[in-house]
């Protein structure tokens, strides 16, 4: 099966500021020591790799004090041009919502808006064969499912979270192809794991380890699968399906809960 990727449009922000201060969620452990250097230089790999492969990438300037802000993925959600800036569960974050808002604004975007209810964005949406992939249970509120539903008027699908290691949906579940995901099961309640299988029964599922080294939080398009290198057995997996996985180095990332994807918004015009 050969695969074609489509050029996307995404907007990343440099670790400049990057740490540890806080723990928001297991992965995070401010004794650590962390090196903002090594993560600005990983960070750069993935910049400079999206650009040769073809993709656009714009920047938002980071803001100091705010050590979780190349997380770009959790600042919001667009899709068909119109955005949904988020609304951070944790005061630690929160300010990074207001960075989003003067980007988009700033743009030319004229469908902008913060959300109502707890929701961060790509973290816990996932665009995939025209509906919304909505997480919840550590992050986003329900209550934002139904408002991303009606302002972005495409279908959203519920999916509840209950492994705290993987408090995002985008570190259980990662969009493919247009309608092809890969996600972690035992991260899923029951009855979301129930309507996963129904809608992707044939989609690619992680072992535990390949999880836990946040091979899930990867970035699709459509060929070129990034993905942290320690996934190695969903690396294997994907080639077997025809894709071209390409093993990322992020450790430093890591030590904060993210990995590739969680550094990645897509800006959808479509
Ligand atoms: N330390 C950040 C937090 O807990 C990591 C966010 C990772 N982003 C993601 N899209 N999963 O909020």
């Amino acid at each position: 099966m050969s695969r074609t990727a489509t050029p996307r449009h995404y907007l990343m922000v440099r670790p400049t500021y990057f740490d540890v201060e806080y723990s928001i969620n297991p992965w995070m452990d401010p004794g650590k020591p962390t090196s903002t250097e090594l993560a600005i230089a990983q960070w750069g790999w993935l910049h400079d790799l999206y650009a040769d492969l073809g993709h656009r990438v714009e920047l938002l300037e980071p803001r100091a004090g705010l050590p979780d802000m190349v997380f770009a993925a959790n600042g919001a959600t667009v899709l068909g041009g119109r955005v949904l800036v988020a609304r951070f569960r944790y005061t630690q974050r929160t300010a990074e919502a207001d960075a989003y808002l003067d980007w988009f604004g700033a743009r030319g975007y004229t469908d902008v808006r913060q959300a109502q209810w707890v929701n961060e964005g790509e973290g816990d949406y996932l665009a995939v064969g025209g509906r919304l992939l909505a997480g919840t249970g550590f992050r986003t509120n329900p209550r934002a499912h139904d408002e991303s539903a009606a302002y972005f008027g495409v279908p959203v699908v519920g999916l509840r979270l209950v492994d705290p290691r993987y408090y995002h949906l985008d570190t259980a579940l990662a969009v493919l192809d247009t309608d092809e995901v890969m996600y972690y099961p035992p991260a899923f309640a029951p009855e979301s794991l129930e309507v996963l299988r129904e809608l992707y029964p044939d989609a690619i599922t992680a072992s535990d380890d390949d999880a836990a080294a946040f091979g899930l939080n990867a970035v699709s398009d459509g060929r070129h699968v990034v993905l942290p290198q320690a996934a190695t057995g969903l690396i294997g997996q994907l080639r077997e399906r025809g894709f071209e996985p390409i093993g990322a180095d992020v450790s430093e990332l890591l030590k904060a809960g993210g990995s590739v994807k969680c550094c990645t918004l897509e800006l959808r015009h479509a």
